[in-house]
């Protein structure tokens, strides 16, 4: 499909996004002066070559990769351009203008909607329901607050979609509809259940949690992946938990909606959860747009939470997450720990996490049938680590493996100085006058009769690109910082210095060639530009 967004509304977008916050989602970004870096996730490197400018671009010095906010987003999703441009308006709730007769159709939240407010309505009238909530220990204020509902029978539904003269097929589309084609039926996907709603970052309702009331042996259905809702993308009550998780600085990661419910009615209103998968590196971008909180990975006891949180914790500390897990035993979860009252035991767990690394460490320890081989998966944890988490993890490592931290090497080169266009064959001269010339068109006019390609020996092809009309074949100069913009008089030395340079060395060559002639033209020239310091128009001998 192909997707047309008006060209304005790309250009509004980027203009209205920071490409450093989209970036900052995704890679850990060091400030360093006007740019930000990071190691490049286009290429394998140790080093941090990859530069992220607030102007809007970003520029691997290592690799080359270059681009604007989309083609970022584009890479690292491996999406189309539509898609990567729907994915940062959704980040931003940005509306996108679509081409008319462009066949793309607009998302319909309606049914969505709808039946959230008539699953919400119907949990009043259902006795049962109610009541098993309140059995749960979950209060009137986080029912409300939740927004949490109860799906009846199918007739009902089907009937309220028909009153509301809601779309069927955009009620598949949305998920809350299947349609049985075998028995020629529809029926509702969510039926005698506890309802969920769940919300995308955006604040856009995307799907439902369903919970059986009546023992049906999946005891959780969820929407099925769609346009609308990417389970791996989304963190359930991060709409909510948002102030509270920048306010704190952390975040309460847990496995289940009842969890994050009864941890917010017990007042830890940063906690959200994952919906019946694993933490992935797909929902790392979320939760670092959030300030990049401590993440509190708060599981389930059980064995089954205990093998998804060493998972969680490897995760989590090969991205530099600070935080780590809270442990309690016996099995429980936490939103059973509200239930029975035991909130300052969360409290105490929150407090006092163990970091990833050392849960990690341990688990690995643990489970390794032997010495050696503890050691060899210990120092292929350490591996995937930070310079800065490994040394400290090295240290909880050897300490628990008795051993001299000193036998875990690291097996990289150390880090080294990022690449630049300064480094190798660079000109610092030709570079600040393509950079001030690109900046100031006028002068670029002015010196017009100055200028040619077969002065700039070194970047030719970015001095090619001042008259290519391609703003992108400029990204590896602006990034460059430590390449200043001249004024016009600084200019015009420069330039008068990078032709002595082009002259002298034709000199050579017709000397070589024994071209009296020329040597006397270039004798010339050079005495104007040299001896008068004058700056002369450009001219082939
Ligand atoms: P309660 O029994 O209601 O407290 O549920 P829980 O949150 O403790 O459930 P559990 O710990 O068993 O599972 C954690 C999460 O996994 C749930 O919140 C669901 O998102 C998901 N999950 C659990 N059971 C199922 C299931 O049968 N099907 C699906 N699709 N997801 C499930
Ligand atoms: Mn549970």
């Amino acid at each position: 499909m192909r997707v047309m967004i008006k060209k304005e509304s790309v250009e509004a977008l980027k203009n209205r996004v920071d490409i450093v916050d989209v970036v900052g989602g995704y890679l850990d970004l060091r400030r360093s002066g006007a740019n930000y870096m990071a190691r490049c996730p286009f290429h394998d490197e140790r080093t941090a070559s990859f530069s992220v400018n607030s102007k809007g671009f970003y520029y691997c010095f290592g690799c080359g990769a270059k681009g604007d906010v989309i083609d970022f987003v584009q890479n690292m999703e491996k999406v189309s351009f539509g898609e990567a441009a729907q994915k940062i308006a959704d980040m931003y709730n940005f509306t996108l203008e679509y081409e008319r007769g462009a066949d793309y159709k607009k998302r319909d939240y309606r049914p969505l909607e709808a039946l959230r407010n008539f699953y919400r309505d119907n949990l009043s009238q259902t006795v049962e329901a109610k009541k098993y909530l309140l059995d749960r220990g979950l209060g009137e204020a986080m029912i409300e607050k939740f927004e949490i509902g109860y799906a009846p029978d199918n007739a009902p539904q089907l009937e309220f979609l028909r009153s509301r003269k809601i779309d069927y097929a955009n009620a598949i589309a949305a998920g809350v509809l299947v349609d049985d084609a075998e028995r020629g039926r529809f029926y509702a996907r969510f039926t005698k259940r506890i309802i969920f709603p769940i919300y995308a970052a955006t604040g856009a309702i995307v799907g439902f949690g369903g919970r059986t009331i009546s023992d049906h042996p999946a005891k959780y259905i969820n929407s099925p992946q769609s346009e609308f809702f990417d389970k791996s993308r989304t963190l359930f009550a991060l709409p909510l938990a948002r102030e509270a998780i920048l306010r704190a600085k952390s975040a309460i990661v847990c496995e289940g909606y009842m969890d994050a419910v009864m941890l917010h009615q017990a007042g830890f209103t940063n906690a959200i959860a994952t919906l019946g998968t694993a933490l992935t590196t797909d929902h790392l971008p979320l939760l670092k747009r959030l300030e990049n909180p401590r993440v509190i990975l708060s599981y389930d006891s059980d064995a089954a939470g205990q093998e998804a949180a060493f998972k969680a914790a490897k995760l989590l500390a090969a991205n530099n997450f600070s935080g780590g897990v809270a442990l309690f035993s016996g099995g429980k979860d936490p939103a059973d720990l509200v239930q029975s009252g035991s909130a300052e035991v969360l409290a105490r767990s929150y407090e006092n996490p163990v970091p990833f690394a050392k849960f990690a460490l341990q688990k690995i320890i643990d489970r390794a049938p032997n010495p050696d081989a503890a050691f060899a998966e210990c120092g292929e944890f350490l591996n995937n680590l930070s310079d800065l988490a490994y040394e400290n993890a090295r240290m909880f490592a050897a300490a628990m493996l008795g051993i001299d931290y000193r036998r875990f090497k690291r097996r990289y080169r150390p880090l080294e100085a990022a690449p630049s266009l300064l480094s190798g064959r660079g000109d610092i001269n030709e570079l600040q006058v393509i950079k001030t010339l690109r900046i100031d068109p006028a002068l670029l006019a002015a010196l017009a009769d100055y200028l040619d390609e077969r002065i700039f020996c070194y970047h030719r092809d970015l001095f090619r690109a001042l008259f290519s009309g391609d703003e992108r074949d400029f990204y590896p100069l602006a990034a460059e910082e430590r390449i200043g913009v001249l004024s016009a008089e600084q200019t015009r030395e420069a330039l008068r210095a990078l032709l002595v340079i082009y002259y002298e060395k034709e000199l050579l060559r017709f000397r070589a060639f024994g071209d009296a002639e020329r040597i006397k033209s270039a004798q010339l020239v050079l005495n104007e530009l040299k001896t008068q310091k004058k700056l002369a128009p450009f001219r082939e001998i």
